[in-house]
Formats: C-alpha cells, sequence, structure tokens
C-alpha cells in the first residue's frame, strides 16, 4: 500500500488573485492498494464514494496519460481539510490522485511533471504549487504550462483560520468576479503582491497589513461570506497583522504574531452567528510527500 500525505493550502494571499499560495501543517492522506478488480473508495463521506470522486479521477486521468493500467484499486481518504472551504481540499485531492498513480505505475514522474498535470485538472496552479512544493510560492502558466518559485516566510508569523459552518463552491465564488479591471486597480494589486512577498520574507508587520489589501476579487466575493465584517472586526480589535480570504473563501484567514490577543480574539469569534472554527496553522515547508 502506498501513502500520500499532502498538505492544506491557502490562495491568493490578498493581492496575488491565482498566483501565490502557501502551504500548512494541516493534512490528508491518501491511500492506495491494487485489488484484482474494480474501485472501491473508503474512508470519506458517502457521497465521495464513487467514480466522481477527485482523487480517483485525477488518478485515471494520470494513468491514462502514462499509458499504464491497473485492474482494480482501493483508496482511503483520511482528509483533515475541511471540504469547499478555501484550504485547497480540491488541489490535496488532485495531488494525491496524481502521485498516488506515479507511485503505483513505478512512473519516476518528477514534482515538476506532477506539478503540470495536476494543475492541467485543477485550471490554476496556485493552490497546487504550495501542495507540491511547500511554503509560499508564486506561480504563473505560461502556453499552458505551470511554472513557480519559492519565497522565504518569516518564522514568527502563523496564520489562523477562521472557518465557517458553510460551503462556497470555487465555480460560485469566480462567477462573481468581474470581466475587465480598471487599469488602477491592477496597479494597485501588482505593486501590493511585491512589497507583500518581500514584507513576508521581512516579517515586516506594518507593511504586510497595508500590501494584503485586494482589489480584485475579495470587493466582489465578501458579500457572499456572512459575517465577514464582523470577523474582520475583530481580527482588527486584536492585533491581528494582516486579513485576507483564504482562496475563494469562506474562510477567512489572520497572520498572527506574539503581539495578537489569541484569547480574546476566540472569545469574540464564538460569539458570531456563523459557528466560526479558529484554527492556528503553522508553515508546511515540505509538500506533498510519499510516506
Ligand atoms: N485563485 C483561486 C480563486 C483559488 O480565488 O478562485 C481557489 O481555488
Amino acid at each position: 500500500m502506498i501513502t500520500i500525505r499532502v498538505p492544506a493550502t491557502t490562495a491568493n494571499i490578498g493581492p496575488g488573485f491565482d498566483s501565490l499560495g502557501l502551504a500548512f501543517k494541516l493534512y490528508s492522506y491518501f491511500s492506495f492498494e491494487e485489488i484484482p478488480s474494480g474501485v472501491e473508495i473508503i474512508g470519506c463521506d458517502e457521497e465521495y464514494r464513487n467514480e466522481e470522486n477527485l482523487v480517483y479521477i485525477s488518478f485515471m486521468k494520470t494513468l491514462e496519460k502514462l499509458n499504464a493500467n491497473v485492474t482494480g484499486i482501493r483508496i482511503k481518504i483520511e482528509s483533515n481539510i475541511p471540504v469547499s472551504r478555501g484550504l485547497g481540499s480540491s488541489a490535496s485531492c488532485i495531488i494525491g490522485g496524481v502521485m498516488g498513480a506515479n507511485e503505483i505505475s513505478k512512473s519516476g514522474l518528477s514534482k515538476m511533471e506532477i506539478f503540470n498535470i495536476s494543475n492541467e485538472i485543477e485550471g490554476h496552479p496556485d493552490n497546487i504549487s504550495p501542495g507540491i512544493f511547500g511554503g509560499l510560492t508564486a506561480s504563473l502558466v505560461n502556453e499552458n504550462i505551470p511554472y513557480f518559485t519559492k519565497y522565504e516566510i518569516d518564522r514568527e508569523l502563523s496564520f489562523c483560520a477562521f472557518i465557517p459552518d458553510f460551503k462556497l463552491s470555487t465555480q460560485d465564488a469566480r462567477k462573481v468576479l468581474p470581466n475587465i479591471v480598471l487599469y488602477t486597480q491592477a496597479v494597485h494589486n501588482v505593486s501590493r503582491t511585491a512589497v507583500l512577498l518581500k514584507s513576508l520574507e521581512n516579517g515586516d508587520v506594518d507593511l504586510i497589513k497595508i500590501a494584503l489589501e485586494d482589489k480584485l476579487h475579495e470587493p466582489y466575493r465578501k458579500s457572499l461570506i456572512g459575517e465577514y465584517d464582523e470577523v474582520k472586526k475583530i481580527c482588527e480589535e486584536n492585533k491581528v497583522v494582516g486579513f485576507f480570504i483564504s482562496g475563494a473563501g469562506p474562510t477567512l484567514m489572520g497572520i498572527i504574531n506574539n503581539n495578537t490577543n489569541n484569547l480574546k480574539l476566540k472569545e469574540e469569534m464564538s460569539n458570531l452567528k456563523n459557528n466560526w472554527t479558529v484554527k492556528k496553522l503553522e508553515v508546511d515547508f515540505h509538500g506533498a510527500l510519499v510516506l
């Protein structure tokens, strides 16, 4: 049996829409075992135990690309990443499926080849690249090929996810985005993305706060996230260093340091309506691994 561990990820990180991503020490485990025939998917909710399962789809697509075959497969999914919450659960399933197929077929794909196939299935690379390579990444796609680069991140910074009890699909969250943006909005984001990356590396909290402000997606998406304003206010009052929507949402993310009043933050969040889970997350620097 082969087991793949894939980290949760956040994407966009404010202004870096469809490019920036970061991996966390919160993992999903995907185990693959050949069986005489058929498909067995276990460990996950009943609704995912079928051939529409994203791990299985990604596994089969990869085998097809590799001209490889299995007679039957059992896939066990143990996921700690909440589904449809903006923490990269789809990307983790895709990476798990692609890496599982690579291991089962003993194909020896490189990490870049795994990145390429996973990106083709997902459609954008921002969760995929930190999921595979770990840490803080910036990605781009050129002529359908994804590329990425890794950035350092100050070790004093931690992240705090505010995860509501409702889901938001990426598809729905992309529907509210405009097709055209103003030149001033583009300049706002390009300049902030560049400054943000260096300030995350230096741990420059004053700059991080300013550089996180986004004009390409957050203004359109916040109305889809009930109590967005309330969560943001609680964060501001308790010295959270920076605040952004995690991926397409609905999870909201705070960057915290030693000055953050974590206890009060948690207490005030518990008074809100949407049963927000407050989860402290540390950065994962390894990315997906075959255990
Ligand atoms: N960059 C993507 C988005 C991340 O914000 O729509 C979600 O997968």
